[in-house]
């Protein structure tokens, strides 16, 4: 026992052994349940868009929030092959190059916008934080134009220098803005994430 908890990849084996455990594509998916634990993002009927949403973790945690009322779209890069749950779509593109049906889908209107978009890192850490900032920053623009007053928006950044000042144009378009380390994102990693409750009528 304590030579698993001194082994350098224990952590991670921890997480990634329970997502299989629950049938999850990705570890990823216990940020958001804490998230939606503490903040309660999601609502039972919600109309969601899930950014960056392959292999499909968050999908699947989402359609369980909302409830079969609920519809969830997910855009990616990458096909999401796993079996979707009747009320989530994954959606096949780049949201800086939205076409066709991913066009569309963001054309909706939604009650929580999330975002866990992360760039092909090269290891430059500031170079991986500014390209995780101009996913963020897409990220709010389509909530901008597309999360309804009252909605909620989750947002997965790589802090680096203008992480501030993100974190302040979030503020200005809710209620209340809080940045969230869940416990199952590692501690070394710069990654974190921005939450707006709320979002103001007025707010732009
Ligand atoms: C950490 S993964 C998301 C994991 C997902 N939340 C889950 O739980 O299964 C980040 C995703 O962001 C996607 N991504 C990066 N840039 C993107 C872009 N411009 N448009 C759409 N998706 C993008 C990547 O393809 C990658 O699949």
């Amino acid at each position: 026992m304590k030579r698993f908890k001194s082994r350098p990849n224990s952590w991670q084996d921890h997480w990634t052994r329970k997502a299989r455990k629950e049938k999850y594509p990705a570890r990823s998916v216990y940020k958001l349940e804490e998230i939606q634990r503490k903040y309660k993002v999601i609502r039972q009927g919600a109309a969601v868009l899930d950014l960056g949403c392959a292999p499909g973790s968050w999908l699947l945690l989402a359609s369980r929030l909302t409830g079969s009322r609920g519809k969830i779209v997910g855009i990616d890069l990458q096909a999401v092959t796993i079996d979707l749950p009747p009320n989530a779509t994954a959606l096949k593109g780049d949201i800086f190059a939205p076409r066709g049906q991913v066009a569309a889908a963001l054309e909706k209107s939604f009650d929580t916008i999330l975002s866990d978009m992360a760039p092909a890192t090269t290891g430059n850490k500031v170079v991986d934080a500014a390209r995780s900032l101009e996913l963020c920053r897409q990220a709010l623009a389509i909530a901008c134009r597309r999360l309804r007053p009252g909605g909620n928006f989750v947002c997965k950044v790589l802090q680096g220098s203008d992480f501030k000042e993100f974190t302040n144009e979030v503020g200005k378009l809710f209620k209340r803005r809080h940045n969230f380390k869940p416990r199952s994102s590692r501690k070394a990693s710069r990654e974190i994430f921005v939450i707006g409750l709320d979002r103001l009528r007025s707010g732009n």
